[in-house]
């Protein structure tokens, strides 16, 4: 698997016709891949990758693309580049004496005109949409809890989530803040100090990736990456994933009349298999109904090792050392109703296909208030069954969770899939090729701000099926980017755009805006507002994250 480093490029249409529709910026999180033979590849710095959708504009030649890129600036990432030689790559992140290296390498988050960058265990951070420029973390470190096993005067290890979401009716941002397994909701208005809410009972036994929402309440599930405590000091893992977990549903209304710091009452539901992404119908007027990517028999937290050898016995690829764990057992994914006055959980939907369903990677949906109303269609990328992305290690400590007998005989194409919204039947399939390696695609609406009776990120005819699945596909031969008819995919692309023979690193999740401009004014959270502790670095260190302030502060680039 080949990867070059990041790089600016003008995307060329090589096959077929672009759709004069189809505008706005795909913007795309990714860690850098220079870590990638580190303990864990999502631990890079992130990078922001932005292609424009219209040609010859962000300084593309008439008739391409701009595929743009920027290391997010970020404090974490301006004091390693100043002092390499105290940052340490581990099994639980990037560690150095000012704390842990808040990488922002996972979901970009879109917010009208201003994009946020998350991660796991990190604070939100603003960038700038049109320079992807570092603007502020979200909320100073003193308002959230601080997991601090070790010293982190600086870089706070701030247990979150990546999938925060944007409240269109309160016009806030939901988050989760968890500290030794308390689960905690966040709610921050953009400009002021996040606010918290401890959770009555509400116990996270691994991990939050995803929380979602519905108008009247947030959804929280605990997810299956798993971190034991010996793992933290260089041990293996002794147990997978836990096969359920626990599921909180929390009114929001209830939140706001509570004070914060004020324990708010959930309805707790389980969950099984296990879970990592799932998004909620956001009309819960029938009810709460939510549709969960279950990730059963995967393994994020386990990387591939020396000498580790694959689901077939096989040495594992050196190219593909420090691969997370992928699945032992086919992609399943449902929708589950809940009612929280009587209790009663219903299945609506699942979806099995052992043959042709593998290794769901991410997916694409439309994020309009209208869309995540009545959403109709859910587009997937799978990348084939790949015995050779899990390890014997894994499957020892799955054992019997694994059923052998549902791998197919050899490996499958991967495919552009999509699915009914409300039973989960795939309406549409396209294979790629084996060598293909499909990332996160996003929907683009149809029409945006046709209607000005709709929410500005909704098309004429929103849910999922009226515009564009974009998807860029990695190959050793040089990536492309797909693009779809989102009604029917089955078609196959309607146009490519080719990165002329250059390879892309790892990426993860994408987001679509409608345009890329400046952020707009906002009070921001300054680097220089937070070190309060810098007394308790070496001269030389405290030093370094000084100038590191003041150079944000003065908008000095990242030294290359
Ligand atoms: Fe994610």
């Amino acid at each position: 698997m080949s990867r070059d480093e990041p790089r600016d490029l003008d995307l060329q249409l090589v096959a077929g016709e672009w759709p004069s529709g189809l505008t706005g910026e795909m913007v795309i999180s990714a860690p850098h891949p220079r870590t990638f033979g580190g303990p864990h590849p999502f631990f890079g710095e992130g990078v922001v990758h932005r292609l424009s959708l219209q040609p010859g504009t962000h300084g593309a030649a008439p008739g391409t693309f701009a595929w743009r890129h920027a290391l997010i600036d970020s404090p974490s990432a301006r004091l390693r580049a100043a002092r390499p030689d105290v940052f340490d790559a581990t099994v639980v992140g990037v560690q150095s004496p000012y704390g842990l290296l808040n990488a922002a390498n996972t979901a970009p988050l879109p917010w009208g005109d201003r994009l946020f960058c998350t991660w796991d265990v990190g604070r939100p951070v603003e960038v700038d949409p049109l320079s992807l420029r570092f603007l502020g973390d979200v909320g100073h470190r003193d308002q959230w809890n601080v997991f601090e096993f070790a010293p982190q005067p600086l870089l706070p290890m701030v247990t979150s989530t990546a999938h925060p979401v944007i409240d269109p009716d309160r016009d806030v941002m939901w988050t989760v803040n968890t500290l030794l397994g308390q689960l905690e909701v966040v709610r921050w208005d953009g400009e002021g100090p996040v606010e918290r809410w401890p959770v009555e009972g509400g116990v996270v036994p691994q991990s939050v990736h995803t929380i979602t929402q519905t108008r009247d309440r947030l959804i929280i599930g605990d997810c299956a990456f798993k971190v034991e405590p010996q793992v933290i000091f260089g041990g293996e893992r002794s147990e997978p994933t836990n096969h359920d977990a626990p599921l909180y549903l929390i009114r929001k209304d209830v939140i706001e009349a509570t004070p914060p710091g004020t324990p708010v009452p959930a309805d707790v539901f389980r969950i099984a298999p296990e879970i990592n992404h799932y998004y909620a119908v956001y009309d819960d007027s029938d009810g709460v109904r939510v549709l969960f990517e279950h990730t059963e028999n995967a393994d994020l937290a386990m990387v591939q090792g020396e000498n580790d050898l694959d689901l077939l016995g096989r040495p594992c690829d050196p190219a593909l050392r420090g691969l997370y764990g992928l699945p032992m057992s086919p992609d399943r994914t449902s929708i589950v109703g809940f009612d929280p006055d009587t209790g009663k959980v219903e299945h609506y939907a699942e979806q099995v296909d052992a043959e042709r369903l593998w290794t769901r990677q991410l997916n694409a949906m439309d994020w309009s208030t209208e869309g995540m109303s009545h959403p109709t269609l859910h587009h997937t990328v799978h990348q084939g069954w790949r015995p050779e992305g899990a390890t014997q290690k894994m499957l020892a400590l799955y054992a019997e969770r694994v059923d052998r007998g549902a791998w197919p005989g050899e490996e499958t194409a991967p495919l552009v899939v999509s699915s009914r919204r409300d039973d989960l039947s795939v309406t549409a399939t396209w294979e790629l090729a084996l060598d293909d390696f499909p990332t996160s695609p996003i929907f683009v609406p149809r029409g945006v701000g046709d209607d000005p009776a709709r929410s500005r990120h909704a098309g004429t005819d929103p849910g999922g099926h009226d515009g564009w699945i974009v998807v860029p596909i990695g190959n050793d031969a040089g990536f492309r980017v797909e693009v779809f008819d989102a009604a029917a995919v089955g078609r196959g692309p309607v146009a490519t755009l080719s990165g002329g023979g250059v390879t892309l690193p790892l990426v993860l999740h994408a987001a679509w805006m409608p345009r890329a401009v400046a952020a707009p004014e906002h009070p921001r959270l300054r680097f220089a507002d937070e070190l309060g502790r810098v007394g308790e670095l070496p001269d030389d260190l405290a030093d370094v994250a000084r100038q590191v302030a003041d150079d944000l502060d003065q908008g000095a680039p990242l030294p290359a």
